[in-house]
């Protein structure tokens, strides 16, 4: 990240208004922040990919390229402003779908550029910690977050709001990869993920076993557990054709709690190495009802304080990349107009 002198007018004291655009994955979203309060945040879900059981690509930028301008305008309706008392654009530079992130930031740059005013280029992951800070104040630094996402799976050691350190992630699928992939052989729509977990709030977890793999530090793997998922249906099926349907909340209960243990596992074992008392989620999965649940209790019982953000702010949007750009915004931490898009950009 490129970091530039303030033009004069930054420096006045005058309110800090800034247009964050969110475009990593199926969600184009825009958010407009003030003083680090957000005040406008539009999603718009690209519905396109659920026929195809998961997001397409090159679909997913046609889309954003559809639905950016009228994203951006709602957003600034919303918040009552004008372009002209933005201070700074902001954009996620990764990581995620490369054509997605680019329509975000060719858009951003053209916006800021044309408004004469800064660029500001933020990591989606960072953003989905800081999703933590958008409801209330937010964790004291410094917090372990568990970020759980469609594509993520990661345990970070928060130290500010612009210094994070990554302690372990998941060495193949991310949690919401698993979670989509069961719900699909499970024959239900993309994104699965929620269904399972809606599923799974009325039936018995203790139904059916599936094996736990468990890896070395504070790392996460998801392919086996989900190979070994597939080869479960596969094998009651052929038994009993309609074995999904009359066991549909018990097969959705007993997954989402071996899926959950998964992860507060690495979660205790990370509060228990770090010494931090604070815990955070952020990411699509951190909706899930189970681990919200789950982690709850372990919280109380660890008599650890706990962070959950709200659900629109735990799946993608642009309040979260709206809140890490109010803080670069306030450290000076600018980009540059040539600032590439990185689609693995590590933390
Ligand atoms: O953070 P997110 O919106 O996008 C990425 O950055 O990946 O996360 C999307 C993921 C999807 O895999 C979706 O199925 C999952 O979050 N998800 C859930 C729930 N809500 C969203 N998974 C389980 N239970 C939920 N309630
Ligand atoms: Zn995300």
């Amino acid at each position: 990240m490129h970091v530039y002198s303030l033009p004069f007018s930054l420096m006045s004291n005058t309110d800090i208004h800034i247009l964050a655009i969110e475009s990593s994955c199926d969600e184009t979203a825009a958010a407009v922040i003030c003083n680090g309060k957000v005040v406008s945040n539009i999603v718009h879900s690209q519905a396109i990919h659920e026929i195809y059981g998961g997001v397409v690509p090159e679909l997913a930028s046609r889309a954003h390229q559809q639905q950016i301008v009228p994203t951006v305008n709602q957003a600034l309706t919303a918040a009552n402003i004008s372009k002209a008392a933005l201070k700074a654009v902001a954009f996620t530079q990764g990581p995620g779908l490369l054509g997605a992130l680019l329509v975000g930031a060719c858009f951003a740059k053209a916006f800021a550029f044309g408004l004469d005013i800064p660029l500001i280029a933020v990591h989606h992951i960072r953003a989905h910690v800081l999703a933590n800070f958008i409801d209330g104040d937010g964790p004291e630094f410094p917090f372990l977050c568990l970020v759980a996402s469609g594509g993520h799976t990661q345990l970070i050691l928060v130290h500010d709001y612009t210094t994070m350190e990554l302690l372990g992630q998941t060495q193949d699928d991310a949690i919401g990869e698993a979670y989509d992939k069961m719900a699909k052989i499970m024959g239900f729509p993309y994104p699965g993920g929620p269904l399972i977990d809606q599923y799974a709030a009325t039936g018995d977890a203790s139904k059916f076993q599936f094996p736990i793999t468990n890896m070395p530090g504070l790392d996460f793997s998801f392919s086996g557990i989900k190979a070994a998922f597939m080869r479960f249906i596969q094998r009651h099926t052929q038994e009993e054709p309609n074995f999904i349907a009359y066991n549909c909340a018990d097969i959705c209960a007993s997954i989402q709690q071996t899926l959950v243990r998964m992860l507060l596992t690495k979660v205790e074992k990370a509060m228990l190495e770090t010494g931090l008392t604070s815990i955070a989620v952020g990411g699509g999965v951190a909706a899930n009802q189970g681990l919200q649940q789950a982690l709850k209790q372990l919280a109380t019982a660890k008599q650890w304080t706990y962070y959950i953000p709200t659900k629109a702010y735990c799946t993608d949007n642009a309040a979260m990349i709206a809140m890490a750009a109010h803080h670069q915004y306030i450290n000076h931490q600018f980009a540059a107009w040539d600032t590439n898009v990185q689609p693995n950009m590590p933390l």
